[in-house]
């Protein structure tokens, strides 16, 4: 292969990061897959907006065919967010025969099972590594790394947003408000932040891990929600005071064939492991019968943290090329749908 050539949609806070990643890293790169990656579109609202990144305004299109249907575009890479109207565009790629990576959790926890079927039935990988957790490759590690375990317990904090706001508020006195603000700023909160204070992006993205952990297809309507917008100023000095730290905690475990997934404000004990995941900072623990007890750790937003996990999943992607056994590695086998209410 002379060169790989990519199509990004959406160029904001991960977009912005998978350029500077792909610019600084391209002898890493080069040595990871023997050709150079060259971006060759990227889709957007508003093409005059100032950006993070210095791009050649040639590059900027507000015409998704201009990536879609690009002959020379070998991967798609999804950062623009949304659901219904970037599924046709995934679903037309990968139809295209282009492989996709994609960051979009909201997509991936209603749309996932559809689309890896799609890719597979084109040939073509749909990874989605920074769907959950930022730059903790978690995915990887529930797909490969514990392939061979039975997982009994998933448990964590997914969502950085939230646990900025927690830490700041309870670490620095700072009101809610103030510190939803400063997520927004830096890029962590979505750009509408219901979804992350509400809990909903916490109950997809475990939505997500339990369906790869428990090898199980667990739909979002069975995850039971509840966010941080009652959590009080009170709540959280209380908490200090008896030697207790408030996170918003994502659990799933298993029960016989049953699996049970809940998101809600948790009192942890100091002494617990996840209550010292300060900040943006995301944690998982997930306990396997043979493996024990193990925990993955690291930025769970941000621009450049999410954007690695993006640009692995593009290696990952060109590796298979250069083996040509795209479409086999990325697709989930067709897990049993969870019989609502039935234990073993
Ligand atoms: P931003 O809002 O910063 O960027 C979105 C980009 O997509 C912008 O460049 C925007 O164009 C473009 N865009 C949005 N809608 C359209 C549309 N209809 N047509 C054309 N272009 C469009 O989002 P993020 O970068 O923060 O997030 C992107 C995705 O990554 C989301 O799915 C998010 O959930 C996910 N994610 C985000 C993380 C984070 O830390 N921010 C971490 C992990 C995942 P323009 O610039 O012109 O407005
Ligand atoms: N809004 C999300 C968060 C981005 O705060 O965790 C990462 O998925």
């Amino acid at each position: 292969m002379e060169s790989i050539s990519v199509g990004i949609l959406g160029l904001g806070t991960v977009g912005s990061g998978v350029v500077k990643v792909i610019e600084n890293h391209q002898d890493k790169l080069f040595h990871q897959i023997g050709c150079p990656v060259e971006i060759k579109k990227a889709l957007v609202k508003e093409v005059n907006k100032t950006r993070d990144v210095e791009v050649d305004l040639s590059l900027l299109t507000q015409n998704p065919n201009d990536v879609l249907l690009d002959p020379e575009i070998d991967i798609v890479v999804e950062v623009m967010g949304s659901v219904e109207e970037t599924r046709g565009y995934l679903v037309q790629a990968l139809e295209q025969k282009k492989h996709v990576v994609t960051a979009n959790k909201d997509l991936m926890a209603v749309h996932g099972p559809e689309l890896l079927s799609i890719a597979e039935k084109n040939q073509c990988d749909l990874f989605y590594e920074a769907s959950v957790a930022g730059g903790i490759p978690i995915l990887r590690g529930l797909k490969d790394g514990l392939a061979s375990d039975r997982i009994t317990k998933i448990m964590g904090i997914v969502n950085g947003t939230t646990n900025f706001i927690l830490t700041k508020m309870s670490k620095e006195g700072r009101s809610y408000d103030d510190v939803l603000s400063e997520a927004q700023q830096l890029g962590f909160a979505e750009a509408d932040p219901t979804a992350d204070v509400g809990g909903l992006d916490s109950a997809r993205k475990m939505a997500i891990l339990s369906t790869l952990g428990f090898s199980m297809n667990i739909d979002l309507d069975d995850v039971q929600v509840e966010g941080i917008t009652e959590v009080t100023e009170e709540d959280l000095q209380y908490a200090e005071q008896f030697g207790y730290t408030m996170k918003l905690i994502g659990n799933a475990h298993r029960q016989g064939t049953k699996v049970e997934v809940n998101v809600e404000p948790t009192l942890l004990v100091n002494t617990h492991p996840l209550s010292s995941v300060d900040d943006e900072y995301n944690a998982v623990y997930v306990y396997g019968e043979a493996v024990g007890e193990t925990m993955f750790y690291g930025p769970g937003a941000g621009s450049l943290p999410t954007a690695t996990a993006v640009v692995s999943d593009m290696v990952g992607v060109m590796r298979n090329m250069r083996l040509g056994v795209n479409g086999n590695s990325s697709v989930i086998p067709e897990f049993p749908k969870q019989l609502k209410g039935k234990e073993e």
